[in-house]
């Protein structure tokens, strides 16, 4: 689990996709991989989401998670798929437990220092911070971050090329998810190019 958190961090990146149609997945893979970022949380959004990670998944490249996971059931699905995470907007205990049976990596919603410590409580050395922008965006994570150490935060909700770098430059920030790299209408349309195009610009953005 620590081994996907660092994977994580070394992206810098999530995309947090939603797919329409599980066909998209494959080429999704590849143009986030050409765009210099093989990495996809795929969200439970849509009736796709299970096919979608399990085609993602038998890439060897891609390091895919499951986003929006809001019962155990759905984590089972997600394993099942290949997932090799497990994101929530919020902190579900059934939810974190089930990963931990399950061996794979939680990563729940955590706005508040009450919700951070319900993850801490359940082991966990990781959140995201979801919806960051409407939750206090990166002021409110470094004010957060500081009773609690050695927690990492995953923000997403809010966030792109205009606001990317004020979150990855706070030392608890360990990776920013975000859909502006896979628009679901270009996926759609089976503009892959064009979500390789904006993942090359966001991976130039975050590098340092
Ligand atoms: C998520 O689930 O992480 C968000 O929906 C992504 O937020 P964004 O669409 O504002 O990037």
């Amino acid at each position: 689990m620590t081994e996907i958190l660092d994977r994580i961090g070394a992206a810098r990146l999530v995309p947090v996709v939603v797919l329409d149609d599980a066909a998209s997945a494959a080429p999704l893979a590849e143009a986030l991989a050409a765009g210099g970022l093989p990495v996809a949380e795929v969200t439970f959004r849509t009736a796709a989401a299970v096919e979608s990670i399990r085609a993602m998944s038998a890439n060897p490249d891609m390091l895919v998670g499951a986003g929006t996971v809001l019962t155990p059931d759905q984590v089972d699905a997600a394993v099942d798929a290949g997932a090799s995470y497990v994101v929530s907007p919020g902190l579900s205990v059934p939810v974190v437990r089930r990963c931990a049976e399950r061996g794979v990596l939680a990563l729940p919603g955590a706005v508040t220092a009450t919700e951070v410590q319900a993850a801490l409580a359940e082991g966990l050395t990781a959140v995201k911070f979801f919806p960051a922008a409407t939750s206090g965006g990166a002021p409110a994570i470094k004010a957060l971050s500081a009773p609690f150490g050695d927690l990492r935060f995953v923000p997403t909700g809010g966030i792109g090329p205009a606001n990317l770098s004020e979150y990855l430059s706070i030392e608890a920030v360990l990776a920013v998810g975000g859909s502006w790299m896979v628009p679901r209408a270009d996926i759609a349309a089976g503009d892959f190019a064009k979500v390789t195009s904006l993942t090359a610009e966001a991976v130039a953005l975050a590098t340092p």
